[in-house]
């Protein structure tokens, strides 16, 4: 906005790096502080930039707490660039009657797609056999060479049947998979049909599964949903995927079920206290392992940010942002 008076506009925090189109636009409707260095910005130093603003747009990396609420008096908006918003204290936001905004929708295919590859990365033992072949080991074809399972007509069991777990379930008719699913709520007969599955009870889909895919959002109540006792359960040629958040699943009991031979293997993109994952991981070949990039596609992850843009731009214009979390901080006379 080289030279253009931005007197009267809105202050924008921007947390984090985000594309050029995502600043342009906000910059057509606000002043921005755009964290483009992109270094997570502490507790203190967040604080203090985000002190004047009246929106935050942030990852799921910046904890926007009732402390740091309580620092931002003019603040109308927090839009997060991710559907999960567990960085986020919503009850405190509703309270002082700040819009908080996420991004769902976007990212539900390229999010499937990478429970899927974890999937098939787990079941066909991929990151193993490339790191045979890297380290120059490979000598031969033989039959009982790297043998995997088979993902075809195995039976899945998606926990959390929402939009991405819907996107899960649906890629599985390829595979001629039978689906179970264990949700809260049914979902509507119709759809249910559609993708062929059943819902059943948690236990039961653990029994039964021979993928385990976890697709709930992380809250207090799912805290550790998926621990020893719930691994136990597990079929031992069953493979667990979370592509969701950690904390799901506690870590420390899925390390002793995979060295334990409880289940046969795990496919994880999210972890327990990420980046700082259980170093125990890194000495297990029965787990494949990403850097919580279930979004990460280019179009994905510049849609999430210019969807995030909007969100704030409209909460900013004095309109319902279209993917506002807390309507009650719109709606409630505090
Ligand atoms: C989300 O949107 O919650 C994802 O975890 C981001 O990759």
């Amino acid at each position: 906005m080289k030279g253009e008076s931005v007197k009267g506009k809105p202050k924008v925090l921007v947390t984090r790096e985000v594309f050029d189109e995502t600043l342009e636009y906000l910059r057509e409707h606000c002043e921005v502080d755009a964290n483009q260095g992109d270094v997570a910005l502490t507790g203190e130093a967040l604080a203090a930039r985000a002190a004047d603003k009246e929106a935050i747009v942030c990852s799921l990396t910046d904890r926007i707490d009732a402390a740091l609420i309580e620092r931002c008096p003019g603040l109308r908006v927090v839009a997060n660039i991710a559907v999960g918003y567990n960085n986020i204290d919503v009850p405190a936001c509703t309270a002082r009657r700040i819009m908080a905004t996420n991004t769902p929708g976007v990212l539900d295919d390229s999010t499937a797609d990478l429970a899927w590859t974890l999937m098939l990365g787990a079941a066909r033992r991929i990151t193993e056999v490339e790191r045979y072949i890297r380290n120059g080991d490979w000598k031969g074809w033989r039959l009982k060479q790297w043998l995997g399972v088979d993902v075809h007509h195995a039976t899945l069991g998606i926990i959390g049947m929402g939009r991405i777990g819907q996107a899960i379930a649906r890629r599985a008719a390829g595979f001629d998979m039978r689906v179970l699913y264990h949700n809260r709520n049914r979902v509507a007969e119709g759809i249910e049909a559609k993708l062929n599955a059943s819902r059943v009870s948690l236990d039961e889909l653990l029994r039964q599964s021979d993928f385990v895919v976890l697709q709930v959002p992380y809250s207090p109540d799912t805290h550790h949903l998926i621990g020893a006792a719930e691994l136990s359960k597990m079929k031992p040629t069953a493979i667990l995927i979370n592509s969701t958040r950690g904390g799901v699943v506690d870590d420390d009991a899925l390390v002793a079920a995979l060295k334990n031979g409880t289940i046969r293997a795990a496919g994880l993109d999210v972890f327990e206290n990420e980046p700082k994952l259980n170093p125990l991981f890194l000495e297990l070949d029965n787990v494949v392992l990403a850097p919580h990039v279930g979004s990460s596609t280019e179009a994905t992850r510049r849609a999430m940010a210019m969807t995030a843009a909007k969100n704030a731009v409209a909460a900013l214009g004095g309109a319902k942002p279209p993917n506002l979390i807390n309507p009650d901080a719109v709606t409630s006379k505090t």
